[in-house]
């Protein structure tokens, strides 16, 4: 067709996507075109902004290496992750959900560990965390025989692949639940951390004042066939930024019940003050599938990736 004015460019690139066989790939074409041409409506884009826009939108490509995924950082900056886990989990966003984001740092080759076991490899000067985990499905049966990754930060905010300090595999682990679908592990607690703001995500998060942090967190992925992959953090409600995730994954389901302890644990050998968790997490059915690994090992010296 021959474009005669703004309201037919529209309807030619709705009829060219219209022609894409796959009916789920034609569904999201024909929204983006139409959310897409209607956003340039709404604002009245300039012929400046778009610029700036190609501008920013090559950066993110730019910006991202191995280690690093800017793209990511992005869509958690203007809560696409946070909105596409709830949509996606709890029973498709009708219920309350312990999924959350995976983040950049997830390795899929985190070493096995028995239940009782500390993920503190290397001096990780810090408050002991005693962490008790159980795994149950919606009935309360509980779930034997899971697979459950544990990564976190370290009280400084650095993940081992970070900080040349720590161990390799400092503060990770994988375990397997027990019979009642339970284990335990001890740790440091860990901190929170800012991302990095030296890209297009760091312009947004200036432009709209925002601090940079993330609030102290564990991670957590079970898997075990049957039942849906959960990826899960749980957050520290001591944390100053809870309430103020700059990636907006916090919600009420993800606040851990961390109790703090003043005297020391000889059993444990923790000093005081330490702290103790106790989680439990509710496994959907579904598909059990472990996500793409987005890191491999240790960043280099020279990337301290956040
Ligand atoms: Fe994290």
């Amino acid at each position: 067709m021959i474009i005669e004015n703004q309201a037919m460019v529209t309807d030619a690139v709705i009829e060219a996507v219209s022609r894409v066989d796959d009916p789920r790939l034609r569904e999201i074409l024909l929204a983006l075109v139409r959310h897409l041409h209607g956003f340039v409506r709404e604002v009245r884009l300039t012929e400046r902004e778009f610029q700036e826009a190609v501008r920013i939108i090559a950066a993110m490509g730019q910006k991202t290496t191995p280690s690093h995924n800017e793209v990511v950082l992005m869509a958690g900056s203007l809560g696409v992750s946070s909105l596409l886990c709830l949509l996606n989990n709890g029973n498709n966003g009708q219920t309350e959900t312990q999924a959350n984001m995976l983040g950049p740092f997830w390795r899929d080759d985190q070493p096995p560990c028995a239940s009782g076991d500390t993920l503190v490899r290397s001096p990780t000067p810090g408050p002991g965390l005693f962490v008790r985990v159980s795994l149950e499905e919606s009935n309360h049966n509980p779930i034997a025989g899971a697979e459950v990754d544990v990564w976190h930060s370290s009280p400084e905010g650095l993940y081992e692949n970070q900080d040349p300090k720590q161990a390799e595999m400092n503060l990770r682990g994988r375990f397997v639940s027990d019979r009642a679908g339970r284990f335990d592990f001890r740790s440091v607690k860990p901190a929170g951390y800012p991302i990095p703001v030296d890209g297009p995500v760091g312009e947004l998060v200036r432009a709209t004042r925002r601090h940079n942090f993330r609030p102290a967190h564990l991670h957590f992925m079970i898997y075990k066939p049957g039942f849906k992959t959960l990826v899960s953090q749980i957050y520290s409600p001591d944390d100053e930024h809870i309430d103020s995730d700059v990636q907006f994954g916090v919600t009420r389901a993800l606040i851990g019940n961390y109790i703090r302890h003043d005297e020391p644990s000889r059993e444990l050998g923790f000093a005081a003050p330490w702290y103790s968790l106790d989680q439990r997490f509710t496994l959907e059915p579904g598909e059990a599938r472990r996500p793409v690994a987005p890191i491999r090992g240790k960043a280099q010296a020279a990337a301290p990736d956040r």
